[in-house]
């Protein structure tokens, strides 16, 4: 795709009308926009989608996180997480040149230091319209650069998935060496979260509902048979876990399953250990008990994505390492409908893209 984008012209889009559905989402054409100083145009080459575009895209999202988000209006550009080309940028831009190759960062106000209200409604594809575009306009401060070793359609995979597993497991839960990890499927933040613990010198558990990716584990990533456990065939998986650990349990759990999975985590995290608390995967009822915490005093940290320093600290991790995001599956911008019942389907291992 072409990515002559100029001020005064069109650009191709994807949006959300009022009536939410994967099967409702519209190609149409929105003006590009002209650039303020501190602004750069991005032509945008590649989306990845996160499990949270099928919540917003299905009229989910904002029902479930009610309070802590605000969902943008209607029509709304969805998707968080695009990389692509500078091909623009105002008169005042300092952090980037034409050329550079990008990334978006999921709450566009959310530089450093902590969270607040405000940054939280900074969030692209849901507060504010995200990136399924031919091209955008980000403020400088939005952006940060995609490792050399990484192809656009790897690189857009980062800014949700991969930064939440990073923020989770490293920059709060502080996993080391020899520690013990536990993620829950293999969807894009858990097999970040499976790559970012091997990278640590962690073991990692990991629960999926198939053989097959439970064996793809095994040979791309050495993850040892035994820590492989199928969660559909064995329901009391987190009685596995501490059988695995010699009763100790995992030092830190990687929660994807939310109210479903929660009771399960706190059994099968160790005495003192840490749950992120991340996903909504297995919503639903709950027979989750705060008794357990408590007596165990497991550190309980809600997630949401991470900062802009966290990103660039991963981002060096990721290069020193020369870690590669799993794509699993590409589908064409024309096919975005696709891309999104591929995603809902759960066939995927990692992460879906679409590219532009
Ligand atoms: N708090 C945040 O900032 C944040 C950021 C990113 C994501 N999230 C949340 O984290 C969760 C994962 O997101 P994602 O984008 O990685 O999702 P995803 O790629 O769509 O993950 C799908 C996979 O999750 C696994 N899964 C589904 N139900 C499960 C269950 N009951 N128990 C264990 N695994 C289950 C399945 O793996 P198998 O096929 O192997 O069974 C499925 O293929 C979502 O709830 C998302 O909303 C939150």
């Amino acid at each position: 795709m072409t990515t002559s984008v100029k001020s005064g012209s069109k650009v191709k889009v994807v949006e959300l009308g009022k009536e939410p559905a994967i099967d409702k989402l519209k190609s149409t054409e929105r003006e590009a926009g002209a650039l303020k100083r501190h602004e750069v145009r991005v032509a945008i080459k590649a989306v990845s989608l996160n499990y949270r575009d099928l919540l917003v895209v299905k009229g989910h999202y904002a029902k479930l996180y009610e309070g802590a988000t605000t969902p943008g209006g209607t029509p709304l550009i969805p998707c968080s997480d695009g990389a692509g080309e500078v091909v623009e940028i105002g008169e005042d831009v300092s952090r980037f040149k034409i050329g550079d190759r990008v990334a978006g960062i999921f709450m566009q106000g959310w530089i450093g230091g902590e969270i607040n209200a405000e940054i939280g409604r900074t969030a692209l594809g849901g507060s504010i319209d995200g990136v399924l575009r031919e091209s955008v306009i980000f403020e400088q401060e939005g952006l940060v650069h995609v490792p050399e070793h990484l192809s656009y359609e790897e690189g857009s995979t980062l800014p949700c998935a991969a930064v939440t597993a990073w923020n989770g497991m490293i920059y709060t839960g502080k996993i080391k060496a020899g520690d013990t990890v536990l993620t829950l499927g293999t969807g894009g933040v858990s097999i970040f979260a499976v790559q970012f613990a091997k990278m640590m010198g962690a073991r990692v558990i990991v629960t999926s509902s198939s053989d097959e990716k439970l064996a793809r584990l095994q040979k791309e990533f050495g993850v040892n048979k035994n820590d492989c456990i199928n969660y559909k065939n064995n329901p009391e998986w987190d009685k596995q876990v501490l059988s695995l650990t010699g009763k100790r349990g995992a030092d830190h759990t990687v929660e994807l399953g939310g109210a479903g999975t929660m009771s399960k985590s706190v059994n099968a995290t160790r005495v003192g250990g840490h749950i992120s608390v991340i996903g909504v995967l297995a919503s639903g009822e709950s027979d989750f008990n705060p008794i357990n915490v408590l007596m165990k005093t497991i550190r309980l940290q809600g997630i949401y994505v991470g900062s802009r320093e966290m990103f660039e600290d991963m981002n060096r991790a990721i290069s020193q390492h020369k870690l590669k995001p799993v794509v699993d599956k590409v589908f064409k911008f024309e096919d975005a409908i696709k891309a999104f019942q591929y995603m809902e389907s759960q066939a995927h291992f990692g992460k879906v893209v679409i590219k532009l």
